[in-house]
C-alpha cells in the first residue's frame, strides 16, 4: 500500500534492527494513557446507522454518543462501526468512550460544507488559523473530555477534503477549514490503528491536552493538498506519537503553541512530546517545531525517523513577534533520502494573525541537539539562521552526514546569529558552530 522506496524500507529495517540490538527492548508510548477494556458495547447500526455510502448518519452518531454520555456505564462504552461506508456530518465525542472502526469501516465526511458548524477561535490563536473569525468545527471533535479511544482494525476516517482544498485554492473560504480530528482541553486520549485520509486541513490536532498517545496510524493526503499537516500537538503536554506512516501535503508532525500576542497571552506551552519510528514524505517538513510557538515548546524528543521525497527533513521555525521559547529539543536517528534541505532552523518563518503583534517579542531558542542524522540525495545540508537581537544558542550538531545529489558532498551550511557546536558533521559545518571552545554546548546533551 505504501509506495516506499526499496532503499528506504531496507534502511528502516536496519534501523529497527540496530535499535533492537542496541537497547535490547523497544521503547514505546505505553503507560502514558492506561489501556481500558470496555464491557459495554453498542453498534452504530443500533441507532439506525447505514453503511451504504449514501445515507446520512449524523443522527445515528449523535444519538449513539448521547446515549454513551448519559447512561454512563461503568468502564465506559465502545461504539462499534461495522464494515461499510458511513457518511456523516461532523460530531462530538464524549468521555469514557471508544470509537471502534472495524476492518473495512469508513466514516466519511459529508461534502455539504454549508452544513458545517462553526466554533469559536482558539484563544491562543485569536482567530481562525487561515481566516479571521471563527473556524469550522473538526469533523470528529472532543472538548473537555477524558478517557477517549479511537481505534479498531485499521478502518478509515475520510475527510473528503477535496472540496475544501478547492475553496482554498479559489480563495472563497469564509472561515478556517476544519481539522479532521481535534481534541481540546482533554486528557487520556489514545488514537491507534486507524487510517486518516484527505483531511480538509490539519489531520490530528490535540490542543490544550495532556496524556495523548497516537500510534499505529496511517495518515494520507495528496502532496498538493494545502495545509494537510499530519499531527500537530499544540499547547499540549505528554504527547507520544509512534510507529506511524504519514504522507500529506504539509508538515508530517509539527509541534505548536499558539501565535503572537494571542499565544503569548494564553501562555500554554507544548512540553514532553515524543515522536518515534515515524516514516513519511512531505513537500514541506518531516519533523517540525513551529512556526506557532508563542506559548513555548520544550522537551521534544524525535527519534528513529525516516523522511523521503520531502522538502525539509527537520525544521525548527519561529518569527519576530512570536515571543515564547523553543528549548530542549532533541532529534536523533534520522534517515532521509531525496530531500531538498536536510536541516533548517530559522527565525523568519510564518505569517502573523494581524498587525497587532509586538515586534519586540523575540523568540528564545536554546538547546537544540540534532544527532545521528544520515541523508542521501540531500540537495542542501542546511541552514541555521537566528535573529540579530535574539541569537539561537546551544545548537549542537553531532554525527551528521548529508550527501548531495551527485557528488559526495552537499553545498555548505548557512548560518547567522547562532552559536553552539558541531562534532563529526559533513559537509563541514559553518564557522559559528566550529569553534572548539563552543563544544561544551554539545556536552550537556550526551
Ligand atoms: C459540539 O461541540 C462544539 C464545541 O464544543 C459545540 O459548539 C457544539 O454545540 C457541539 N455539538 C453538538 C451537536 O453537541
Ligand atoms: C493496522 O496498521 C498498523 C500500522 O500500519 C499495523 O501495525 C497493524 O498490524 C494493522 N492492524 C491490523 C489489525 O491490520
Amino acid at each position: 500500500m505504501f509506495r516506499t522506496q526499496p532503499l528506504v524500507s531496507v534502511l528502516l529495517c536496519c534501523f529497527t534492527f540496530w535499535f533492537h540490538i542496541s537497547f535490547g527492548y523497544l521503547i514505546t508510548c505505553s503507560g502514558i494513557v492506561p489501556t481500558r477494556y470496555r464491557n459495554d458495547k453498542v453498534s452504530i447500526t443500533d441507532f439506525g446507522g447505514v453503511g451504504d455510502g449514501k445515507t446520512l448518519n449524523t443522527k445515528a452518531f449523535r444519538e449513539a454518543i448521547y446515549r454513551i454520555q448519559h447512561l454512563r456505564r461503568r468502564g465506559g462504552t465502545l461504539l462499534y462501526v461495522p464494515p461499510g461506508v458511513y457518511l456523516t456530518e461532523s460530531f462530538n465525542l464524549t468521555s469514557h468512550m471508544t470509537l471502534y472502526l472495524a476492518r473495512g469501516a469508513v466514516i466519511k465526511a459529508t461534502q455539504d460544507t454549508w452544513t458545517w458548524p462553526l466554533v469559536a477561535p482558539l484563544p491562543s490563536y485569536g482567530r481562525g488559523r487561515e481566516r479571521p473569525g471563527g473556524r469550522y468545527m473538526s469533523f470528529i471533535h472532543g472538548d473537555g473530555l477524558r478517557d477517549v479511544v479511537i481505534t479498531g482494525e485499521n478502518g478509515t476516517i475520510d475527510g473528503q477534503g477535496g472540496i475544501w482544498w478547492n475553496m482554498w485554492r479559489q480563495g472563497n473560504l469564509q472561515f478556517t477549514r476544519p481539522n479532521l480530528v481535534e481534541f481540546m482541553n482533554s486528557r487520556g486520549i489514545i488514537i491507534s490503528n486507524v487510517i486518516f485520509k484527505n483531511s480538509p486541513f490539519w489531520n490530528i490536532h490535540p490542543v490544550y491536552c495532556s496524556n495523548v498517545v497516537i500510534r499505529y496510524v496511517t495518515i494520507l493526503a495528496p502532496t498538493d493538498s494545502p495545509n494537510t499537516d499530519g499531527i500537530d500537538p499544540d499547547s499540549s503536554s505528554n504527547v507520544c506519537i509512534e510507529d506511524s506512516f504519514i504522507s500529506t501535503g504539509d508538515d508530517l508532525v509539527a509541534v505548536k503553541s499558539g501565535w503572537d500576542e494571542y499565544g503569548i497571552a494564553y501562555g500554554r506551552p507544548s512540553s514532553h512530546i515524543t515522536i518515534r519510528r515515524v516514516t513519511g514524505s512531505s513537500p514541506f517538513a518531516g519533523i517540525a517545531v513551529g512556526s506557532e510557538t508563542s506559548g513555548g515548546v520544550e522537551h521534544v524528543l524525535a527519534e528513529n525517523i525516516v523522511i523521503y521525497n520531502s522538502g525539509i527533513g527537520v525544521n525548527i521555525k519561529t518569527n519576530i513577534g512570536r515571543g515564547g521559547f523553543i528549548k530542549n529539543i532533541t532529534v536523533s536517528q534520522v534517515f532521509m533520502e531525496n530531500v531538498r534541505t536536510g536541516i533548517k532552523i530559522t527565525g523568519d518563518t510564518g505569517d502573523h494573525p494581524d498587525n497587532q503583534f509586538n515586534p519586540n517579542a523575540l523568540p528564545y531558542v536554546k538547546g537544540v541537539t540534532l544527532k545521528n542524522i544520515w541523508g542521501v540525495k540531500v540537495q542542501k545540508a542546511g541552514s541555521i539562521q537566528g535573529l540579530k537581537n535574539a541569537p539561537f544558542t546551544n545548537i549542537c550538531l553531532s554525527k551528521i552526514n548529508l550527501h548531495g545529489m551527485t557528488g559526495p558532498r552537499s553545498p555548505p551550511w548557512k548560518c547567522s546569529d547562532v552559536s553552539g557546536a558541531a562534532i563529526e558533521v559533513s559537509p563541514s559545518p559553518c564557522a559559528q558552530l566550529s569553534s572548539p571552545q563552543q563544544s561544551g554546548s554539545c556536552a550537556n546533551h550526551f
